[in-house]
């Protein structure tokens, strides 16, 4: 069973599907920190981030672990080098590649199928679990979702909404598993909400379906 948490950067999906996991007692699931995982390993390899071939067989090769705390490429522990903006930049830019994509969801599938999941990202509801038994679209408004990152890691709030607008640009407009909220998906307005309240209304309509 799958709790699939989408929307966009800065909305809150990590914090409240953190926090709704570890109250109902289930596994958190990051699907963004696999894309951000493909993004390290071609920064690193110096690959050419509009090269979608190239990508594809560069993600299709990756061992990713992810255990709802730390992440692990291979043997080594990217958590935090995966967090650095180079990174996060190019993320959005190598999940454009459809081919990426597809070897990351097989993988995210994989993941669910094993055990119940609050899963985390832009394409839970519409592609990876279409068939999930509560999904949730979380938004803000973009200059609190900037404000958070900002607060979050110190940068400029100027650049922070500038480099949002085009992250969330290429999320939404790109061909495969674009961000949008899927038909059945509950719509959660989180600007000028407290953490708590979320969460406290995400694990309420899991109760009310049955799933706690
Ligand atoms: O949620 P995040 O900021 O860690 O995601 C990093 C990037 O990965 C972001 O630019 C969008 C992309 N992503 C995606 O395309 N599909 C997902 N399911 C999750 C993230």
């Amino acid at each position: 069973m799958v709790i699939a948490i989408d929307g966009p950067a800065g909305a809150g999906k990590s914090t409240v599907a953190r926090a709704v996991a570890a109250e109902l007692g289930i596994t958190y699931l990051d699907s963004g920190a696999m894309y951000r995982c493909v993004a390290l390993a071609a920064v690193e390899a110096g690959a050419d981030l509009d090269d979608g071939e190239a990508l594809t067989a560069l993600a299709a090769g990756l061992d990713i672990e992810l255990d709802g705390r730390r992440v692990l490429l291979g043997e080594r522990d990217v958590s935090t080098a995966i967090r650095e903006p180079r990174v996060t930049a190019a993320a959005s830019r190598v999940s454009v590649h459809p081919g990426v994509r597809e070897a990351m969801v097989a993988r995210q599938r994989q993941l669910i199928a094993a055990a119940d999941y609050v899963a985390e990202g832009r394409d839970i509801g519409t592609v990876v679990s279409p068939d999930s038994p509560l999904k949730v679209f979380l938004t803000a408004s973009d200059e609190e979702r900037a404000r958070r990152r900002a607060a979050e890691t110190g940068d400029d709030f100027a650049f922070v909404l500038d480099a949002q607008r085009r992250r969330d640009a290429r999320d939404t407009e790109r061909e495969h598993g674009a961000l949008r909220p899927a038909e059945d998906a509950v719509e959660l307005d989180t600007t000028g909400l407290g953490l708590e309240e979320v969460v406290g209304r995400v694990v309420a309509l899991a109760k009310d379906r049955g799933l706690a």
